[in-house]
């Protein structure tokens, strides 16, 4: 590397900060074993106040939280009393919305390919059912029975979805949503079969960066919610602009600006909707990303350095942790914050350029390839960032590996486990339908003694 890039890379690895001290996670560490997933509380609610209060021109606003993003009960629950309802994708979802006491109409269920248990339950808890194919109507009434008076249908307008700045995705190229003719028919049957007040909703680009696409999206929708309401008759009780607001992943990415973005949508509002009379729409949103993604770091440490034709730092987190990077090639800063009770290193200059890994038997197990760092020591510290939305909730168990605990920090700096890490016996319990796998658990109690910990682990928090 020239001395010009690396001058450039150490100024961009030291452009984004963690929002945990090294001392905070000291304390942390003491007591829950990396590797963890730490969400700061403070940030999530600030950042949900300026949402609100961003699309606050419009009464009945409200923000559907993505459940699919993070779905930690302590979450939840601190979005759904600042108001929020909770987008849900499937069966288990919705359980978790029942059981966060969000149900009825401030539950979306925005699912696909749906198996009829999971109809029926949305159903049951009187969730807004945002229908993704036509077919899914007689579906649905055939095992979940007569069509609610509040219902969505989700769109699809094919092609390739464009903004100023290039293409920004392939709508054609996805599964989701209805074609135009078949929304303006599902639209006439839902009708015909009861149904009152009509949502349209579409997700057409994922992580966006610029405060264009909601607006853009809102054009669209607002534009096809008059066809939609003239032609058909139905009332368009709202517009739900779904999620794939973006975060700054990289250093060199700028924020969206959520009151630009809100301020966007009004105009779009005001020039189509109010025009057309239809001044009772509502906004919705199903942020996930946007809404929690920048507010979560998986915490890690350095447990192995292994020099070959490249320099791999290897980390006790994996991708069973966090699988974006692994999935989607995605980037995620890491900032190396130092050894327990050594040198805080979280403002140390980056010289050193090295593979970041996990222990999966993948080679696209890493978190970071080529990436310039300080120098990193064994039992260092890693904080990795961005990782609150489409983090933890991703998580598999490849090669046996179990999934994270998640720890929730306060503004006080105190700070609270809201998931303990998997245990084997977690993982195992299923096998039990058999004698085989009965003697693996058997195994399992004896290599971790009887507390389902393995032995020397501290409570709460042992992989
Ligand atoms: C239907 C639906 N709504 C909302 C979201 C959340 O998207 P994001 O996290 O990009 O805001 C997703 C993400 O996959 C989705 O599929």
């Amino acid at each position: 590397m020239s001395g010009q890039d690396a001058a450039a890379a150490s100024a961009a690895y030291a452009a984004k900060r963690p929002f945990v001290t090294k001392d905070t996670l000291e304390r942390i560490v003491e007591q829950v074993p990396t590797p963890f997933h730490l969400y700061d509380e403070a940030a999530i609610v600030r950042n949900m106040r300026a949402i609100q209060d961003a699309f606050s021109w419009n009464p009945g606003f409200r923000e559907y939280f993505a459940v699919k993003a993070n779905p930690n009960p302590v979450i939840l629950k601190t979005l759904a009393d600042m108001g929020c309802g909770l987008d849900c994708s499937s069966a288990v979802e919705l359980m978790i919305a029942d059981g966060t006491g969000v149900r009825g109409e401030r539950i979306m269920f925005s699912s696909n390919d749906t198996p009829a248990a999971d109809f029926r339950l949305a159903r049951e808890l009187g969730a807004i059912v945002n229908f993704d194919d036509i077919t899914h109507i007689p579906f649905f009434e055939q095992v979940a029975g007569p069509i609610p008076k509040v219902v969505s249908c989700r769109f699809n307008p094919g092609g390739l979805f464009r903004l100023a700045n290039g293409i920004m995705d392939n709508p054609g190229d996805s599964k989701y949503g209805m074609t135009e003719e078949q929304l303006f028919e599902a639209f006439r049957l839902l009708k015909a079969k009861g149904a009152e007040h009509f949502g349209i909703h579409a997700f057409l680009a994922s992580n966006t960066v610029t405060n264009e696409y909601y607006p853009a999206l809102a054009r669209i929708l607002f534009e096809l919610a008059v066809r939609l309401q003239r032609e058909t008759g139905a009332h368009v009780a709202f517009v739900n602009l779904s999620g794939g607001v973006g975060i700054p992943y990289r250093p060199d990415q700028e924020a969206n600006d959520i009151h630009a973005i809100g301020a966007g949508v009004r105009r779009a509002y005001e020039e189509i909707l109010v025009p057309a009379g239809m001044t009772d729409v509502a906004i919705a949103t199903e942020m996930g990303r946007f809404a929690l993604g920048p507010f979560g770091c998986l915490v890690t440490r350095a447990i192995h350095e292994k020099r070959i034709y490249k320099d791999y730092i290897g980390v006790d987190a994996c991708a069973a942790d966090l699988m974006r990077p692994a999935m989607y090639g995605a980037y995620h800063h890491i900032t190396v914050m130092g050894r327990p009770g050594g040198p805080d290193k979280s403002d140390a200059p980056a010289t050193h350029v090295y593979d970041v890994v996990g222990g999966l038997c993948e080679n696209n197990d890493k978190f970071a390839t080529d990436r310039v760092l300080p120098e990193v020591e064994m039992e260092d510290l890693l904080v990795i960032h961005d990782t609150g939305a489409h983090g933890h909730s991703m998580g598999y168990n490849y090669n046996g590996r179990l999934r994270s605990a998640e720890v929730l920090l306060r503004e006080d700096g105190s700070w609270r486990l809201i998931r303990r890490a998997e245990t084997p016996l977690d993982y195992l319990t299923t096998v039990g339908v058999t004698p085989e796998g009965r003697d693996v658990i058997e195994a399992a109690h004896r290599h971790m003694g009887r507390t389902g910990q393995p032995d020397g682990a501290p409570d709460g928090g042992a992989r």
